[in-house]
């Protein structure tokens, strides 16, 4: 795999679009793409540091910038904004997680000044950032380098235009290798210690200064026209409550400048190359497919969690779209990933919403209900962070109100099935002893206690907004209600097989689990109310066929093609904003047969606008079930390719990180057709017509496997683990390791 992106335009408006194209990250430090030799409004985002915000409840920080750099020949400011730019080239290095930067700036006094610099966020010393750079001034005279920690970034609030700085300094420290700021803060729950250090081997003068803005290192020396002047600046961004931040800081700010910059990029590629090991595709015949999918591993792989203190976010350590909160993006679309290639992860994921199992259960008292009732959006201390309200206008006179944080509640069944999904393919029952039964009882219970009982009717779940957001306060959505009745029968299956386990039985007794509920459970679910089908279509929720019905091109994307007319009315349409009823038959697939999946992916297909990112996916995994390959592959491309080609249009507010993890799952669930059936994995391949083999590498029940799939065949080797079976059109396998089976399908 040898992936570059490159990109040779600068436009400040386009800045922002490519800051989180080029964004590097390690799990625990998010760095934006815009350029270091100018200001930017993105300073350093931190995975699990929030503070209190206005409306959104809480918010990821937007934490000082340490990636910045000023540069000033014979006291001429250089930066892309001042002078014409010879050359502008940014490649963004997938492969070794590096951002490499080369310009060129006409300078006033004449000639121009070479700039180059490789840019890495580590991917081991989790706090470390690295830039290297290069400096070939046209002129000869004094060059001036300034690095400064800057303590003037804001988080955009509702409006661009209203800003909150969510820290206050606590002190600046000017050393004599190093200078260090620390910030807390608002609300007093974190703090973060930055160091830098700028260094160059050649002779300079060095003094630092510090001002409301921040602190800063000034290296100045003498230069000569035509010749390389090489710096390194080191920063390192400590963030726990601990009182030895500052020595924690320079301690690993020293070792890191004691390594050395050639060891760090050793170790940081090294870092990567063990990660694509596991985590790389390889599609012969379809480069473009390949590059996407790889582009939307990296961004997803540089998100990915580095302990259980907080999930993965909508939009990743990218930006502040969504405010850094978590939502059920990260267990439908973005978890199965890292469940089968990084199984410690989806765990950690997973841990974090057992963490957050008390606020849950506070959440769902506060609502008059039992149980555990996970929030719509959480942040870092797993309480509802959806906001009810948002001004509209600067004055905040207008407010458009927001009913989800209130209503979309299958989102407690969705992280009971990710913890059975995560069981079933890894195997690790100690997970469940210690976290996932609690979560699978105490949701079961929420929906013990959020039907309501109706003659004539059944168990009824009313006032629900479904995964399509445009019809609010909707009775019995097919979506909810069979979620629901999923989630209770899981947890009458786990309570039948507690009695067998003494571990799990131990969990049981301590909520104080009964029989009778268990009974209770059974009864619900078997009558909890489905909403009609009409020609084998299911009706979305009761009351949507009344509405009046409007179709789209299934190969349009979003809302802006609609007439005014029907924009402003939608939730009065049959229009769907996402997967809905899909996305179900598409995660309860073995509840149906393929014959009722095609008459409800042919009916709601035409009325979906996938005005949410999350919609593709799921279509296009039942696509190519169905072997609907031109609409799978479509959209299987557009996801590949939605950042890099903004087709929402706002990339600029973070990674669309569900859909990153949706294209892996269009590959691995759709077109590779891998599913778990009584312990035995599935696979039933569906190819696009161009692609001649794919091989990928998952892990299975501690069993690490190769996969490929070429024409008619299947090759299964087994590098690492025991044995599994395997089934495929052909009949049933057992492959051991060591091993490579070869199938016919
Ligand atoms: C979608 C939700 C999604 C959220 C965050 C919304 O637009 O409708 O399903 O969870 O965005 O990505």
């Amino acid at each position: 795999m040898k992936y570059r992106f490159n990109f040779g335009r600068y436009s400040p408006e386009d800045e922002a679009f490519y800051g989180t194209l080029l964004t590097l990250g390690n799990g625990y430090l998010g760095i934006r793409g815009e350029i270091e030799l100018e200001p930017s409004l993105y300073g350093t985002t931190i995975a699990g540091v929030y503070d209190y915000a206005p409306y959104f409840y809480r918010e990821i920080v937007n934490a000082p910038r340490v990636i910045g750099i000023q540069i000033f020949l014979n006291g001429e400011p250089v930066g892309i904004g001042t002078g014409g730019l010879r050359k502008y080239e940014r490649e963004l290095d997938i492969e070794d997680g590096i951002l490499r930067t080369d310009v060129e700036v006409e300078l006033q006094q004449g000639g121009v000044l070479g700039y180059e610099s490789l840019r890495m966020v580590h991917g081991r010393r989790k706090s470390l950032v690295v830039l290297r750079f290069k400096v070939k001034p046209g002129r000869s005279g004094t060059l001036t380098v300034i690095s400064p920690i800057k303590t003037d970034t804001m988080n955009p609030l509702y409006r661009e235009e209203v800003m909150a700085k969510h820290y206050r300094v606590r002190k600046y420290s000017i050393l004599e290798d190093a200078v260090y700021a620390e910030a807390e803060t608002i609300d007093g729950r974190y703090r973060i210690g930055i160091a830098s250090s700028l260094v160059t081997g050649l002779e300079h003068e060095r003094f630092a200064f510090k001002n409301t803005d921040g602190v800063a290192e000034v290296l100045t020396l003498d230069v000569e026209a035509g010749k390389e002047y090489e710096f390194v600046k080191y920063a390192v961004v400590e963030s726990v409550p601990a009182e030895d931040l500052e020595e924690r800081a320079l301690r690993n700010l020293r070792e890191a400048k004691t390594a050395g910059f050639e060891a760090l990029y050793r170790e940081h590629r090294d870092y990567w190359k063990e990660l694509w090991e596991v985590a790389g595709v390889r599609i012969e015949g379809d480069e473009e497919a390949e590059k996407g999918l790889l582009f939307s591993l990296f961004h997803l792989m540089q998100c990915m969690p580095i302990d259980s203190r907080i999930s993965l976010t909508a939009r990743g350590i990218h930006g502040f779209g969504y405010r850094g909160h978590v939502f059920w993006d990260t267990e439908i679309y973005a978890l199965p990933f890292f469940m089968a290639v990084f199984p410690e992860k989806a765990r950690e994921m997973l841990i974090y919403r057992y963490n957050n199992l008390d606020a849950a259960r506070e959440n769902a008292r506060a609502n008059g209900y039992n149980g555990a009732q996970f929030p719509w959006e959480s942040a870092d201390d797993g309480r509802e962070a959806t906001p009810s309200a948002i001004p509209v206008d600067i004055r905040g006179e207008k407010i458009m109100r927001i009913y989800t944080g209130e209503e979309e509640h299958h989102i407690t069944a969705d992280i009971a099935y990710a913890v059975e999904l995560y069981h079933k393919f890894t195997g690790d029952s100690e997970f469940m002893s210690r976290y996932g039964l609690e979560i699978i009882f105490e949701t079961a219970r929420f929906w013990a206690s959020r039907v309501k009982y109706e003659e004539g009717k059944g168990y009824v779940i009313k006032r629900v907004i479904g995964p399509d957001e445009y019809h609010e306060h909707v009775n019995n959505s097919f979506f909810t209600n069979l979620m629901a009745r999923y989630n209770l029968l899981l947890a009458a299956r786990y309570f039948e097989l507690s009695r067998e386990n003494e571990e799990w039985g131990h969990i049981a007794a301590k909520l104080g689990i009964t029989g009778e509920e268990v009974e209770k459970w059974k009864e619900i679910a078997e009558s909890i109310y489905i909403p009609r089908q009409e020609n084998g279509v299911w009706e979305e929720f009761e009351g949507y066929f009344e509405l009046l019905d409007y179709t789209v091109d299934p190969y349009g994307l979003g809302e802006e093609r609609l007439p005014p007319e029907i924009r402003e009315n939608i939730g009065k349409t049959r229009l769907v904003k996402q997967a809905d009823v899909v996305a179900l038959q598409y995660l309860l697939k073995e509840q149906f047969n393929m014959e009722d999946i095609r008459k409800n992916f042919d009916y709601y297909l035409p009325r979906t606008t996938h005005a949410s990112s999350l919609s593709m996916p799921a279509y296009a995994i039942t696509a190519s079930w169905l072997g609907y390959m031109d609409i799978a592959y479509d959209y299987f491309m557009k996801c590949a390719y939605i950042d890099l080609h903004n087709l929402y249009g706002n990339t600029r507010d973070g990674f669309h990180l569900a859909t990153a993890g949706g294209v892996w799952q269009i590959l691995f669930r759709g077109f590779c057709g891998v599913d778990i059936k009584d312990d035995t994995l599935e696979i039933r391949p569906n190819l696009p017509p161009e692609w001649k083999e794919v091989e990928l590498r998952f892990r299975f029940r501690g069993n690490l496997v190769d996969l490929k799939i070429g024409k008619g065949r299947v090759v299964v080797r087994v590098i690492e683990g025991e044995r599994f079976k395997i089934r495929t059109s052909n009949g049933v396998a057992e492959v051991k390791s060591g091993e490579t089976v070869v199938l016919e399908v």
